[in-house]
Protein backbone atom coordinates (compact mmCIF):
# COMPACT_ATOMS: atom_id res chain seq x y z
CA UNK A 1 0.00 0.00 0.00
CA UNK A 2 1.86 3.46 -0.91
CA UNK A 3 -0.30 5.35 2.07
CA UNK A 4 0.91 4.33 5.39
CA UNK A 5 -1.04 6.01 8.90
CA UNK A 6 -0.13 5.05 12.26
CA UNK A 7 -1.18 6.60 15.09
CA UNK A 8 1.06 7.28 17.69
CA UNK A 9 1.41 9.81 20.93
CA UNK A 10 -1.90 11.84 19.73
CA UNK A 11 -0.70 12.38 16.27
CA UNK A 12 -1.97 10.12 13.38
CA UNK A 13 0.37 10.51 10.44
CA UNK A 14 -0.55 10.21 7.02
CA UNK A 15 2.98 9.01 4.93
CA UNK A 16 2.99 8.99 1.08
CA UNK A 17 5.15 6.13 0.47
CA UNK A 18 5.53 5.58 -3.54
CA UNK A 19 9.24 6.56 -3.81
CA UNK A 20 9.41 5.02 -7.32
CA UNK A 21 6.85 7.19 -8.86
CA UNK A 22 8.24 10.12 -6.96
CA UNK A 23 4.78 10.00 -5.17
CA UNK A 24 2.49 10.47 -7.73
CA UNK A 25 -0.75 9.95 -5.88
CA UNK A 26 -3.31 7.64 -7.49
CA UNK A 27 -7.27 7.03 -7.26
CA UNK A 28 -6.74 4.37 -4.46
CA UNK A 29 -4.16 6.49 -2.68
CA UNK A 30 -6.55 9.56 -2.64
CA UNK A 31 -9.63 7.38 -1.28
CA UNK A 32 -7.04 6.00 1.46
CA UNK A 33 -5.75 9.29 2.64
CA UNK A 34 -9.46 10.39 2.73
CA UNK A 35 -10.74 7.11 4.86
CA UNK A 36 -7.16 8.03 7.00
CA UNK A 37 -8.58 11.37 7.67
CA UNK A 38 -12.29 10.91 8.30
CA UNK A 39 -10.91 8.01 10.86
CA UNK A 40 -8.73 10.68 12.38
CA UNK A 41 -11.16 12.86 12.87
CA UNK A 42 -13.71 10.11 14.05
CA UNK A 43 -10.94 8.44 16.90
CA UNK A 44 -10.75 11.02 20.24
CA UNK A 45 -7.23 9.91 20.89
CA UNK A 46 -6.26 11.72 17.85
CA UNK A 47 -5.57 15.30 18.63
CA UNK A 48 -3.68 16.42 15.61
CA UNK A 49 -2.81 15.20 12.25
CA UNK A 50 0.23 14.96 10.16
CA UNK A 51 0.86 14.86 6.05
CA UNK A 52 4.85 13.56 5.14
CA UNK A 53 6.09 12.02 2.34
CA UNK A 54 9.32 10.24 2.04
CA UNK A 55 13.26 11.94 1.79
CA UNK A 56 13.41 14.03 -1.39
CA UNK A 57 9.88 13.84 -2.24
CA UNK A 58 6.59 14.90 -0.78
CA UNK A 59 4.35 14.26 -4.19
CA UNK A 60 4.77 14.76 -7.50
CA UNK A 61 1.26 15.63 -7.58
CA UNK A 62 -1.46 13.46 -9.22
CA UNK A 63 -0.30 10.65 -11.07
CA UNK A 64 -0.44 11.75 -15.03
CA UNK A 65 -1.13 7.74 -16.14
CA UNK A 66 -4.52 7.73 -13.79
CA UNK A 67 -5.14 11.81 -15.49
CA UNK A 68 -5.16 10.13 -19.15
CA UNK A 69 -7.12 6.89 -18.05
CA UNK A 70 -9.10 7.51 -15.24
CA UNK A 71 -9.75 11.17 -14.99
CA UNK A 72 -13.19 12.28 -12.81
CA UNK A 73 -15.97 12.88 -14.86
CA UNK A 74 -18.30 16.21 -14.57
CA UNK A 75 -20.69 17.18 -11.74
CA UNK A 76 -21.97 15.02 -8.96
CA UNK A 77 -19.28 11.51 -10.39
CA UNK A 78 -16.55 14.54 -9.97
CA UNK A 79 -17.75 15.14 -6.58
CA UNK A 80 -17.77 12.01 -5.41
CA UNK A 81 -14.24 10.76 -6.74
CA UNK A 82 -11.59 10.18 -4.26
CA UNK A 83 -9.45 13.21 -5.25
CA UNK A 84 -12.32 15.43 -4.21
CA UNK A 85 -12.94 13.22 -1.28
CA UNK A 86 -9.63 13.83 0.13
CA UNK A 87 -9.77 17.57 -0.50
CA UNK A 88 -13.10 18.11 1.08
CA UNK A 89 -11.66 15.64 4.01
CA UNK A 90 -8.72 17.94 4.71
CA UNK A 91 -10.60 21.26 4.29
CA UNK A 92 -13.50 19.93 6.49
CA UNK A 93 -10.88 18.57 9.06
CA UNK A 94 -12.22 19.90 12.05
CA UNK A 95 -8.59 18.66 13.82
CA UNK A 96 -5.19 20.72 13.44
CA UNK A 97 -2.91 19.20 10.20
CA UNK A 98 0.32 19.88 10.05
CA UNK A 99 2.22 19.18 6.71
CA UNK A 100 6.23 18.04 6.84
CA UNK A 101 7.10 18.70 2.95
CA UNK A 102 10.31 16.43 2.67
CA UNK A 103 10.94 17.49 -0.76
CA UNK A 104 9.59 18.11 -4.01
CA UNK A 105 5.79 19.38 -3.94
CA UNK A 106 3.84 19.55 -7.15
CA UNK A 107 0.33 20.34 -8.72
CA UNK A 108 -2.03 19.22 -6.14
CA UNK A 109 0.99 18.34 -3.54
CA UNK A 110 1.24 22.24 -3.52
CA UNK A 111 -2.31 22.97 -3.43
CA UNK A 112 -3.10 20.60 -0.36
CA UNK A 113 -0.70 22.78 1.51
CA UNK A 114 -3.37 25.69 1.20
CA UNK A 115 -5.60 24.00 3.42
CA UNK A 116 -2.99 23.00 5.52
CA UNK A 117 -2.99 24.75 9.27
CA UNK A 118 0.71 24.64 9.59
CA UNK A 119 3.51 23.66 7.05
CA UNK A 120 7.15 22.80 7.23
CA UNK A 121 9.61 22.36 4.08
CA UNK A 122 12.15 21.06 4.18
CA UNK A 123 15.24 23.24 2.23
CA UNK A 124 15.58 20.66 -0.07
CA UNK A 125 12.30 20.99 -1.63
CA UNK A 126 10.66 22.85 -4.69
CA UNK A 127 7.05 23.53 -5.09
CA UNK A 128 5.16 24.21 -8.08
CA UNK A 129 1.87 24.46 -9.54
CA UNK A 130 2.28 23.94 -13.15
CA UNK A 131 -1.46 23.46 -14.18
CA UNK A 132 -1.03 26.13 -16.98
CA UNK A 133 1.88 23.94 -18.25
CA UNK A 134 -0.27 20.77 -18.34
CA UNK A 135 -2.75 22.71 -20.17
CA UNK A 136 -5.18 22.39 -17.14
CA UNK A 137 -6.16 25.26 -14.50
CA UNK A 138 -5.76 25.39 -10.90
CA UNK A 139 -7.33 23.15 -8.80
CA UNK A 140 -9.56 23.46 -5.03
CA UNK A 141 -9.57 27.19 -4.28
CA UNK A 142 -6.09 27.69 -5.48
CA UNK A 143 -7.14 30.43 -7.96
CA UNK A 144 -8.60 32.10 -5.01
CA UNK A 145 -6.53 31.01 -2.03
CA UNK A 146 -3.02 31.63 -4.26
CA UNK A 147 -3.72 35.52 -5.21
CA UNK A 148 -5.36 36.58 -1.92
CA UNK A 149 -2.25 35.03 0.24
CA UNK A 150 0.71 36.92 -2.07
CA UNK A 151 -1.10 39.45 -4.76
CA UNK A 152 -1.97 38.74 -8.06
CA UNK A 153 1.55 39.26 -9.70
CA UNK A 154 3.45 37.24 -7.40
CA UNK A 155 0.25 34.26 -8.09
CA UNK A 156 0.81 34.85 -11.77
CA UNK A 157 3.93 33.77 -11.57
CA UNK A 158 2.91 30.89 -9.99
CA UNK A 159 -0.39 30.20 -11.53
CA UNK A 160 -0.11 31.36 -15.08
CA UNK A 161 3.71 30.78 -15.52
CA UNK A 162 3.59 27.62 -13.05
CA UNK A 163 7.40 28.57 -11.62
CA UNK A 164 9.11 26.27 -9.53
CA UNK A 165 9.72 28.10 -6.18
CA UNK A 166 12.27 27.81 -3.57
CA UNK A 167 10.88 26.64 0.39
CA UNK A 168 12.37 30.16 1.86
CA UNK A 169 9.74 32.01 -0.85
CA UNK A 170 6.92 29.57 0.19
CA UNK A 171 7.43 31.09 3.63
CA UNK A 172 8.11 34.50 2.26
CA UNK A 173 4.60 34.21 0.24
CA UNK A 174 2.45 32.83 3.38
CA UNK A 175 2.39 28.77 2.06
CA UNK A 176 4.91 27.72 4.57
CA UNK A 177 5.64 28.46 8.79
CA UNK A 178 9.12 27.84 8.39
CA UNK A 179 11.67 25.95 6.36
CA UNK A 180 13.99 23.17 8.24
CA UNK A 181 17.27 21.23 7.10
CA UNK A 182 16.12 17.92 5.35
CA UNK A 183 16.72 15.65 7.95
CA UNK A 184 14.60 18.04 10.66
CA UNK A 185 11.78 18.69 8.89
CA UNK A 186 9.59 16.08 9.76
CA UNK A 187 10.60 15.50 13.42
CA UNK A 188 9.97 19.05 13.70
CA UNK A 189 6.54 19.02 12.27
CA UNK A 190 5.92 15.98 14.29
CA UNK A 191 6.57 18.40 17.69
CA UNK A 192 4.38 21.17 16.78
CA UNK A 193 1.66 18.32 16.01
CA UNK A 194 2.17 16.97 19.49
CA UNK A 195 1.86 20.11 21.27
CA UNK A 196 -2.04 19.51 20.73
CA UNK A 197 -1.89 17.03 23.18
CA UNK A 198 -1.91 19.85 25.82
CA UNK A 199 -4.20 22.08 24.35
CA UNK A 200 -7.99 21.77 25.16
CA UNK A 201 -9.37 20.31 21.88
CA UNK A 202 -12.86 21.81 21.96
CA UNK A 203 -11.42 25.33 22.05
CA UNK A 204 -8.97 24.16 18.94
CA UNK A 205 -11.80 22.62 17.17
CA UNK A 206 -13.88 25.89 17.13
CA UNK A 207 -10.93 28.56 16.67
CA UNK A 208 -9.88 26.18 13.65
CA UNK A 209 -13.54 26.28 12.63
CA UNK A 210 -13.62 30.38 13.34
CA UNK A 211 -10.76 30.19 11.07
CA UNK A 212 -11.83 29.07 8.43
CA UNK A 213 -15.80 30.04 8.49
CA UNK A 214 -15.76 33.46 6.46
CA UNK A 215 -15.16 32.46 3.38
CA UNK A 216 -15.91 28.83 3.10
CA UNK A 217 -19.06 29.70 0.86
CA UNK A 218 -17.25 31.34 -1.96
CA UNK A 219 -14.65 28.67 -1.48
CA UNK A 220 -16.52 26.08 -1.73
CA UNK A 221 -18.12 27.78 -5.35
CA UNK A 222 -14.68 28.45 -6.76
CA UNK A 223 -13.95 24.75 -5.86
CA UNK A 224 -16.82 23.97 -8.10
CA UNK A 225 -15.81 26.24 -10.90
CA UNK A 226 -12.56 25.18 -11.14
CA UNK A 227 -13.53 21.45 -10.77
CA UNK A 228 -16.06 21.21 -13.78
CA UNK A 229 -13.27 23.31 -16.02
CA UNK A 230 -10.33 21.08 -14.63
CA UNK A 231 -12.55 18.02 -15.89
CA UNK A 232 -13.04 19.65 -19.56
CA UNK A 233 -9.48 20.40 -19.84
CA UNK A 234 -8.14 17.01 -18.90
CA UNK A 235 -9.70 15.94 -21.74
CA UNK A 236 -8.28 18.50 -24.08
CA UNK A 237 -6.19 18.09 -26.94
CA UNK A 238 -3.74 21.04 -25.34
CA UNK A 239 -3.78 18.56 -22.11
CA UNK A 240 -3.46 14.90 -23.96
CA UNK A 241 0.26 16.74 -25.60
CA UNK A 242 1.20 17.73 -22.17
CA UNK A 243 0.48 14.20 -20.81
CA UNK A 244 2.22 12.31 -23.48
CA UNK A 245 5.01 14.72 -23.87
CA UNK A 246 5.92 13.92 -19.59
CA UNK A 247 5.91 10.29 -20.59
CA UNK A 248 7.75 10.78 -23.67
CA UNK A 249 10.10 12.89 -21.89
CA UNK A 250 10.13 15.43 -24.22
CA UNK A 251 9.12 19.41 -23.96
CA UNK A 252 5.68 19.86 -25.40
CA UNK A 253 4.88 21.39 -28.24
CA UNK A 254 1.63 23.94 -28.09
CA UNK A 255 2.57 25.58 -31.25
CA UNK A 256 -0.45 23.95 -33.39
CA UNK A 257 -3.47 24.88 -31.03
N1 LIG B 1 2.59 10.88 -12.51
C1 LIG B 1 3.02 9.69 -12.97
N2 LIG B 1 4.30 9.32 -12.93
C2 LIG B 1 5.19 10.17 -12.40
C3 LIG B 1 4.82 11.43 -11.89
C4 LIG B 1 3.44 11.76 -11.96
N3 LIG B 1 2.98 12.92 -11.47
N4 LIG B 1 5.92 12.06 -11.43
C5 LIG B 1 6.96 11.22 -11.63
N5 LIG B 1 6.52 10.08 -12.21
C6 LIG B 1 7.32 8.92 -12.61
C7 LIG B 1 8.12 9.19 -13.86
O1 LIG B 1 7.35 8.95 -15.03
C8 LIG B 1 9.25 8.19 -13.68
O2 LIG B 1 8.77 6.92 -14.04
P1 LIG B 1 9.73 5.86 -14.82
O3 LIG B 1 10.85 5.58 -13.84
O4 LIG B 1 8.84 4.69 -15.07
O5 LIG B 1 10.20 6.61 -16.05
C9 LIG B 1 9.47 8.16 -12.17
O6 LIG B 1 8.25 8.65 -11.58
C10 LIG B 1 10.60 9.05 -11.70
O7 LIG B 1 10.34 10.38 -12.18
P2 LIG B 1 11.46 11.30 -12.86
O8 LIG B 1 10.77 12.40 -13.61
O9 LIG B 1 12.42 10.46 -13.63
O10 LIG B 1 12.20 11.88 -11.55
P3 LIG B 1 13.05 13.23 -11.41
O11 LIG B 1 13.75 13.12 -10.09
O12 LIG B 1 13.86 13.50 -12.63
O13 LIG B 1 11.94 14.40 -11.32
C11 LIG B 1 9.87 15.41 -10.59
C12 LIG B 1 11.04 14.46 -10.25
C13 LIG B 1 8.85 15.32 -9.47
C14 LIG B 1 10.43 16.86 -10.70
C15 LIG B 1 9.29 15.01 -11.96
O14 LIG B 1 9.00 13.61 -11.91
C16 LIG B 1 8.01 15.71 -12.34
O15 LIG B 1 8.07 16.87 -12.76
N6 LIG B 1 6.88 15.00 -12.26
C17 LIG B 1 5.58 15.44 -12.76
C18 LIG B 1 5.05 16.58 -11.94
C19 LIG B 1 3.72 17.02 -12.48
O16 LIG B 1 3.62 17.66 -13.50
N7 LIG B 1 2.67 16.65 -11.73
C20 LIG B 1 1.31 16.90 -12.07
C21 LIG B 1 0.90 18.22 -11.57
S1 LIG B 1 -0.77 18.58 -11.90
Amino acid sequence: MSIKTATLNGVCTIEIARPEKKNALTVAMYQAMSDALHAAKADKAVRAVLITGQPGVFTSGNDIEDFMTRAPGQGSEAMNSPVFLFMRALMECDKPVVAAVTGAAIGIGTTMLLHCDFVYVSDEARLAMPFVALGLVPEFGSSLLVPQLMGHRRAAEKLLMGDPFTPEQAVECGIANAVLPASEVVNHARRMAERFNALPPGAVREAKQLMRGPQQEELLKTIATEGALFAKRLKSPEAMEAFQAFFQKRKPDFSQF
